[in-house]
């Protein structure tokens, strides 16, 4: 691993992966390719460590002499793949560009990457890795008494976003059968940290409770979630990249179940302990159940076995620790957190998923 191309590293993931592995790597040149859509910024890539290793290029994963280009110039031997569309809610209100970002663009850069690693030999194949970061999502919803998703689980995706990202992992699967491209996958849990952008639960509901404004509980909020801390994640896929075997998957996920509602429980208390001059005190009282998400996936939960036993990672975060540390970032980030709540392009999304649920955006 060299020079690895990371896909969507302007993003919440791939920013902290991009500063993860330039502080883990310190050979490593990266290559940043995003096209800073809504979810993407340069804000996010700010103060990196050793900074000269790493190239931003603002471009399109779906432009595939863009792709194919950047692959040949750089002598790319690693791709690193979180470029997507990512958030639910806007994948039931709007499904098109999930289709064409997360299934058009995973087969443009596996297209480019077999031209390039296979019919032009590049760099010598057995020192060529491409990976796909993907979802438990694809898995589909647990049962309450159902055991935990493992690597065999068959595929049953509900959401126009999980069916995507479903779609994106049989392609790079069919590209390490057919042509022999080497692959891994790993299929992730739900993240959360520093630079998650503020559409998700746990920012959404860190920057509301600030605000006082209410917090929008979906259902009864007893769906369950495995949370895992962002960092966590990023050593995880480090891992898989150094010690992983060609053609795998690998589950990752944060071995806690709690509910929503006891996520946002937990934040109230935090932001009451941290905030104790807040007029918004309880955050509790901030709390409001409304409308479900159609098809709300109600239960996720990864079985990590195989990556603890093969490759010895295990999340070093609790759910308590972890929440904790990202609630002080936000709280020690409002500069990041007014740019985007003053954008309105982000209001009109507040106004466009919530208002219809009956509160004020
Ligand atoms: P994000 O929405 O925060 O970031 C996505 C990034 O991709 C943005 O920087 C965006 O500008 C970029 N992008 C979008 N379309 C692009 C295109 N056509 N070309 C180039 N760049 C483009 O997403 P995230 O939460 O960081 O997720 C990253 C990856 O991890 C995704 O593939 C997602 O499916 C997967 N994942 C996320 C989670 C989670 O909880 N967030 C969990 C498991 C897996
Ligand atoms: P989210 O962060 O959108 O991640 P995902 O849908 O990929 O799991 O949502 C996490 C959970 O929180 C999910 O069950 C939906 C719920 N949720 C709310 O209850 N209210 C909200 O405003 C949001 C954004 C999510």
């Amino acid at each position: 691993m060299q020079r690895v191309l990371v896909t969507g590293g302007a993003g919440f993931i791939g920013s902290n992966f991009v500063r993860y592995l330039l502080r883990h790597e310190p050979e490593v040149q990266i290559i940043n390719l995003d096209l800073l859509t809504y979810a993407g910024s340069l804000e996010n890539l700010r103060d990196l460590p050793d900074e000269h290793r790493h190239i931003f290029i603002r471009g399109d994963i779906c432009d595939s002499d863009l792709v194919y280009h950047l692959l040949i110039q750089y002598e790319i031997d690693t791709v690193v793949h979180f470029a997507a569309e990512s958030h639910v809610d806007r994948s039931i209100l709007g499904p098109a560009q999930f289709i064409h970002t997360n299934i058009i663009g995973t087969f443009t850069l596996l297209e480019a990457a077999r031209r390039a690693w296979i019919e032009d030999k590049i760099v010598p194949l057995e020192q060529c890795r491409f990976h796909h970061v993907s979802t438990d999502e694809v898995f589909g919803s647990l049962e309450p008494h159902d055991p935990p998703f493992r690597e065999t689980n068959p595929y049953a995706p509900n959401s126009p976003y999980a069916a995507s990202k479903a779609s994106s992992d049989h392609l790079v699967r069919a590209y390490a059968h057919t042509y022999g491209l080497p692959v891994t996958i790993t299929n992730c849990s739900n993240n959360y940290g520093p630079y998650q952008f503020p559409e998700k639960l746990i920012p959404l509901m860190i920057l509301n409770a600030l605000q006082g404004k209410p917090l929008p509980v979906y259902g009864d909020g007893q769906q369950i979630r495995d949370w895992l801390y962002v960092e966590d994640h990023c050593e995880a896929i480090h891992r898989v990249l150094r010690q992983g075997k060609q053609g795998e998957t690998y589950n990752i996920g944060g071995n806690n179940q709690p509910t929503n509602l006891h996520i946002v429980h937990t934040i109230c208390d935090l932001l009451d302990e941290l905030r104790p001059d807040s007029p918004h005190r309880p955050h509790r009282n901030l709390i409001r159940f409304v409308a479900d998400r159609p098809g709300h996936d109600r239960r996720y939960a990864m079985d990590i076995r195989k990556i603890q036993r093969e490759l010895g990672w295990q999340p070093r975060e609790t759910l308590e620790s972890g929440l904790r540390k990202t609630v002080l970032w936000y709280l020690n980030h409002l500069d990041w957190v007014s740019a985007i709540l003053k954008r309105p392009d982000f209001q009109a999304w507040l106004e466009n998923n919530y208002a219809s649920r009956g509160v004020e955006p």
